[in-house]
């Protein structure tokens, strides 16, 4: 997959809008390593929730130009970025402003994409985004590493709804950090018919950062014979 161009990306929008870092950048490796297990399985709906600079998003929109691709996130100015990432790139996207994937039907996503606020922080800190503020982009910016206890508080939303989200045969890819306890989310996901891969982890300066590959265990081939 091909680095989407972001010079159009001003140092002013980064004030704002999450900058791809070390972890954007694994789970775009994640995704490209399974690029043709993707291609292979024709997704009709591939979904990232918090797409920021629109970095990942549009890369798999181009990869996949037959999936209708919808980039989702509650900052309204990374909903802006992400619109102008795709039309420099030339990707056909569809930029929700939305909190999660509140406003979709259920059972529709193939692939779903997600990294997440995963930083441990005091749980008031996610909810201090005011959208009566006099600058409310100024709070936006929390919301792209604060995940309160654990790191976990947004990332588990998603994962209590993986059932309703996905398809019967879809795919989630979630980046985490060790602090969210990886072993945990995929022991609790189990409970509730998902298997979890760690597909791929990286260290960097202080962070230990996991991709966990999420399929319903009646289509993961690895958790079916771990169960016979
Ligand atoms: C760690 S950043 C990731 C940005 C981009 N995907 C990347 O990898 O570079 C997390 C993103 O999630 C968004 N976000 C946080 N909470 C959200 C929510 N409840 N609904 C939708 N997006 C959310 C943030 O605004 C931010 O853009």
């Amino acid at each position: 997959m091909e680095t989407p161009y972001l010079t159009h990306i001003t140092s002013e929008d980064f004030k704002y809008v999450y900058e791809p870092a070390e972890d954007s950048f694994l789970l775009l490796d994640a995704l490209e390593a399974d690029l043709s297990k993707l291609q292979s399985q024709q997704p009709a709906i591939c979904t990232e929730i918090g797409s920021g600079s629109g970095v990942i998003i549009t890369a798999v929109a181009k990869a996949l130009p037959q999936t209708a691709c919808f980039a989702i996130d509650i900052n309204p100015r990374a909903c802006d970025v992400t619109t102008r990432t795709a039309a420099k790139n030339g990707a056909n996207l569809n930029v929700i402003n939305m909190n999660l994937l509140n406003g979709f039907r259920s059972n529709v996503v193939d692939v779903l994409i997600f990294n997440p606020p995963y930083v441990v922080t005091p749980d008031e800190e996610i909810d201090s985004y005011d959208s009566t503020s006099d600058n409310p982009f100024n709070d936006n910016i929390i919301k792209s590493w604060a995940g309160g206890t654990d790191g976990r508080l947004i990332m588990d939303r998603v994962f209590d709804a993986m059932d309703t989200i996905l398809t019967a045969n879809g795919t989630a890819y979630i980046l985490v950090i060790e602090e969210n306890k990886p072993k945990e989310i995929i022991a609790n996901m189990k409970t509730k018919g998902f298997c979890g891969s760690i597909v791929t982890e990286r260290r960097i300066r202080g962070e230990h950062l996991f991709v966990i590959r999420f399929e319903r265990v009646s289509h993961a081939q690895i958790c079916k014979s771990a169960i016979k």
